[in-house]
């Protein structure tokens, strides 16, 4: 017992073990998840980037304990979230994930001001205590000037800072963020990026965001590549940026800011790029494959 207590504490607070999702319909089969396997670290950012229909939403659900696989296993914070009861599934919902959407009506109330409105998720028994800590998340967020506005006030950039602070009501483990600047302009962009930045340096947050925007992602400490409901390439950040994400901060969109690595799956299965492959004029589908002083090497036929 104590030991498996030890094992949670200094374990991943993401582990997913060849996810499989299929969603049947009358007419077809869509294989949204095609085993993906993915480790995030207790403090890590993690920016998930794929194309329309990759996989993204679905895999970010099952974290948020929305929807589950076909197959596969997947622990957050040591909890493996498919044995559990409803009972738990309630209570990891509310207790250990936290949830930003693209399209955040769905957990924001209009007709409330920013602080009510951060004070309502909250399961604080005093108002004082819930108060005192919508406050500080306003702060965090940047938006305690707008306190008292009411939700409908605000712009669409400012909308989701408030989200934001909602999602951290109750001090969740992990925060999960699906498009967050998804329609938004690319100064609201990166000042939300920002937040989540400081969020994940400051305090040690555990953030998981979706996003198909590519600058967004080159600012982040690690990226996975989705295509095609499989991991396919991780992008890390250099050494150079990593020391220097502020003063960087101007440089973003014209450097390479990252190294790109390939994936290679539990059947040592890789995804080479297809504009490699025509690069390379590769056609058809056979490669030969050798050793070459220590390297692998990958020729058309
Ligand atoms: N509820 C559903 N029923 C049927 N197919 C779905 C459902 N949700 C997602 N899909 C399909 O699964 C694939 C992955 O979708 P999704 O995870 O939403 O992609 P992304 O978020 O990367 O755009 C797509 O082909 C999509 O059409
Ligand atoms: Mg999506």
């Amino acid at each position: 017992m104590a030991e498996e207590q030890i094992q949670e504490q200094n374990g991943p607070m993401i582990l997913a073990d060849n996810l499989v999702k299929i969603y049947k319909t009358a007419e077809l089969e869509v294989l949204a998840l095609q085993g993906l396997d993915l480790t995030v670290e207790k403090g890590e950012l993690l920016a998930i980037i794929g194309n329309s229909g990759s996989g993204k939403s679905t895999f970010l659900n099952m974290l948020g304990g929305l929807d589950t696989p076909s197959a596969g296993k997947l622990f957050v914070d040591g909890k493996n979230l498919f044995t559990m009861t409803e009972k738990q599934l309630v209570k990891y919902k509310r207790d250990t994930v936290g949830f930003v959407w693209q399209n955040n009506a769905r957990n924001l109330l209009p007709y409330l001001s920013a602080l009510e409105n951060v004070m309502t998720p909250m399961h604080f028994s005093s108002e004082k205590q819930k108060k005192e800590r919508a406050l500080e998340l306003l702060d965090l967020v940047g938006m305690s000037h707008k306190k008292t506005s009411r939700l409908n006030q605000l712009s669409g950039g400012e909308q989701q800072r408030i989200a934001i602070a909602i999602a951290l009501a109750n001090a969740p483990k992990l925060l999960l963020a699906d498009e967050p600047t998804g329609s938004v302009d690319r100064k609201t962009a990166d000042f939300i990026l920002d937040v989540f930045r400081r969020l994940n340096r400051e305090l040690g947050q555990t953030i998981v965001i979706v996003t198909h925007d590519v600058a967004l992602s080159k600012q982040v400490q690690r990226v996975v590549a989705i295509r095609d409901g499989k991991f396919s390439s991780e992008r890390v950040l250099k050494e150079h940026y990593s020391l220097n994400l502020d003063e960087a901060a101007a440089n973003w969109q014209e450097d390479e800011t990252q190294e790109e690595f390939a994936i290679i799956d539990r059947a040592g299965r890789v995804q080479i790029p297809r504009q490699l492959l025509d690069e390379a004029g590769v056609e058809g589908n056979k490669l030969r494959m050798g050793l070459v002083d220590g390297k692998i090497v990958l020729e058309k036929q």
